[in-house]
């Protein structure tokens, strides 16, 4: 593998995996990036000298745009992060996931398939196991039992990279991870959003009674894991991601409002987000076992490097606030004045 299309390189996540790929590997990196709300140009900035890196704006459904680059670029294998990432925007309108997760996958898998690619590598969600009861775990080979649009939509998408591994031998791997938290995340996410309203003195709209329960794990642990999958990971299979950080959003909140050092009095309780899945649990004994991964990172210190961060790169914040009508849609969303 030569010649890498990473699909939605400017969010998040993407943004860390070409990070690493450039730090530590010498792999060609092509970013294809529809640069939709959660694509940030600001994530891109460190990736301009690297003269192994080249980005396209794009959508992954265009198959005429997708298959010039893949003939331009000599593509070998495809990373896809693309999708809308959103569970909140998914519940007010489904149909930009059926787009961009369902349609999108589809439309690179079968690229995948007439360029005879060497790994089509999908990252997917723990979301797509549904909600787990208290004591309960999923395993790779646990139902989907998807609860909202967005995990429907990842879903969806897994399905279709099964069947074309099955049907037309697409070398395909899926990982699912947990939630991630780190830099360059879009603050309508939990974490930065309860560091970048608790540093601005804003109030922290919590849904229900904060008892849901996510496992954590820090952006860069992901990433190793990704690499690890896709360098060495098996065709046709599905690796978990998950750290050992469970915890319960209420807990977490009063952690980053006791780092930076402000009051609880700024937690808001708000109506419930509609089908809120109470709890994610994953097993991820395959990837430990398969390539002796670990994560790093604790998660105290991971999220005292993560507040850090934000507080390091308010321009960022300034830039992204400027960018989009940021303070309207937050209200919709969370519904908080
Ligand atoms: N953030 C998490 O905690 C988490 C956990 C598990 C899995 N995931 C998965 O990881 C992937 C990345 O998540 P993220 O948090 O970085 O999301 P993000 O919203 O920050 O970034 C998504 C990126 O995809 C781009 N994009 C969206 N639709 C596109 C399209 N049609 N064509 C091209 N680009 C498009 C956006 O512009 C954006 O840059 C997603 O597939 C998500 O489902 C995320």
């Amino acid at each position: 593998m030569k010649n890498i299309l990473i699909t939605g390189g400017a969010g998040f996540i993407g943004s860390n995996f070409i990070k690493l790929l450039l730090e530590e590997r010498d792999y060609n990196v092509f970013n294809l990036d529809l640069m939709s709300y959660a694509g940030n140009p600001d994530n891109l900035l460190p990736f301009v000298d690297f003269g192994n890196y080249k980005f396209y704006k794009g959508d992954i459904a265009d198959f005429k745009l997708v298959s010039e680059i893949m003939y331009k670029e000599e593509i070998d294998s495809i990373i896809n992060f693309a999708a809308e990432s959103h569970v909140d925007r998914s519940i007010q309108n489904s149909y930009p996931f059926m787009h961009s997760n369902v349609e999108g996958t589809l439309n690179l898998l079968n690229i995948a398939k007439q360029f005879k690619l060497t790994k089509f590598l999908q990252i997917s969600t723990d979301e797509v196991y549904g909600s787990a009861s208290s004591g309960e775990t999923f395993d790779e080979n646990s139902n989907l039992q998807p609860n909202s649009p967005y995990s429907s939509s990842k879903a969806s998408a897994d399905l279709f990279v099964r069947s074309y591994y099955k049907t037309h031998s697409v070398p395909a791997i899926i990982t699912r991870s947990s939630n991630n938290f780190g830099p360059n995340q879009y603050p309508e996410k939990l974490i930065p959003l309860v560091i970048t309203n608790a540093l601005e003195g804003k109030k922290i709209p919590v849904y229900g009674t904060g008892e849901n329960i996510r496992n954590w794990i820090y952006v860069e642990d992901n990433c190793r894991a990704i690499l690890e999958c896709f360098e060495k990971g098996k065709e046709g299979e599905i690796y978990n991601i998950a750290s050992g950080n469970e915890l319960d959003n209420l807990t977490l909140i009063k952690s980053i409002l006791r780092i930076i050092g402000k009051s609880e009095d700024l937690i808001e309780f708000v109506e419930d987000r509609l089908g809120h899945d109470l709890r994610y649990s994953i097993n991820s004994d395959k990837i430990r076992n398969s390539f002796n991964w670990d994560e790093k990172y604790n998660f105290h210190p991971a999220l005292e490097k993560t507040i850090n961060w934000y507080l390091e790169n308010k321009i960022w914040l300034q830039n992204l606030k400027e960018r989009t009508n940021f303070s309207e849609f937050y209200k919709t969303l969370y519904r908080v004045d």
